[in-house]
């Protein structure tokens, strides 16, 4: 079960920041203390951004194209260095450049991802770095495959791949990593309706840490009981879900809109 969210976004003096009380960093799964990153020769992407998760949390994160959400994630699993500032994952300071398979990212362009000759090689690939054993690495395969539902993609490859079909193919590698942190980015993207209720349901039923980007807004609300607002680089507002993206002044100040089913009072 993911941990609740207990309060209300409270506005922080000066910021006008919405935040939540988190009760700390002590034991939490990612904690950033004032991160703020600029790439080469640009304006600085992300300001001064702090932020507690706790285990087990599902944390959606909303925004405008631009907002820096991607960039976030790269900071998260150490393939960008930040500016200025701190990530620790699960109690320890991260360091950039290091591997961390305690660490699960899901690619936006799914072709960032996939470059095995078959999908089930490209599967395997994050097992196999990890020093498993052949046996323990096919077992992560195949229970992957199961849950993802694409043992009929198996010994393709995933260049021939449709869009949707890469997207499964991407989350099913990174299920066999058996991350506690997962940062999915856009995860529903390029989805058909049946695929992503099976998605949507997966993750409902998630334990792990997860962290998830996405213009989905009906997929976060179902997926996630904390929501961020993030705008142009930094967090807006913090606060559950159903709140956050109920409050029509806050959505379309942000240029967002609020969810249909919230609109409607599903
Ligand atoms: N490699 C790069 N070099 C320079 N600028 C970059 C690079 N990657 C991203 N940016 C810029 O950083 C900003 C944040 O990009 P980012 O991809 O993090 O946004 P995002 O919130 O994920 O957007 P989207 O909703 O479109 O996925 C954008 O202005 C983008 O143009
Ligand atoms: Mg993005």
């Amino acid at each position: 079960m993911a941990v609740e969210t207990a309060a209300l976004p409270l506005q922080d003096a000066g910021t006008g920041t919405s935040r939540i009380e988190t009760g700390g960093t002590t034991g939490s799964a990612i904690a950033l203390s004032h991160i703020s990153f600029a790439y080469p020769d640009t304006l600085p992407v992300l300001h001064d951004l702090s932020l507690t998760v706790q285990p087990g949390e599902r944390v959606g994160i909303i925004g405008h194209n631009g907002c820096g959400k991607t960039t976030l994630f790269h900071l998260l699993c150490g393939v960008l260095c930040p500016t200025t500032g701190e990530v620790n994952l699960l109690g320890r300071r991260l360091v950039p450049g290091q591997f961390y398979p305690e660490v699960g990212l899901l690619f936006q362009d799914p072709d960032d991802q996939l470059f095995s000759a078959s999908v089930q090689e490209d599967i395997a690939f994050g097992p196999l770095n990890m020093g498993l054993s052949p046996e323990a690495v096919n077992q992560r395969v195949q229970q992957a495959i199961q849950i993802t539902g694409i043992a009929a993609l198996a010994e393709r490859p995933p260049h021939h791949l449709s869009g949707g079909e890469k997207q499964m193919v991407a989350i099913a590698g990174l299920l066999a990593m058996h991350p506690q942190i997962l940062l999915y980015d856009e995860p529903t993207a390029n989805l058909d309706l049946r695929a992503r209720r099976r998605l949507i349901q997966f993750l409902q039923q998630s334990s792990q840490t997860l962290l998830m980007a996405s213009h989905d807004l009906e997929c976060v609300l179902e997926v996630c009981d904390r929501t961020l607002l993030f705008h142009q680089g930094q967090i807006i507002a913090d606060g559950p879900s159903r709140d956050l993206m109920g409050d029509e002044a806050l959505m379309l100040s942000h240029g967002l809109e609020r969810p249909y089913s919230l609109a409607v009072g599903c």
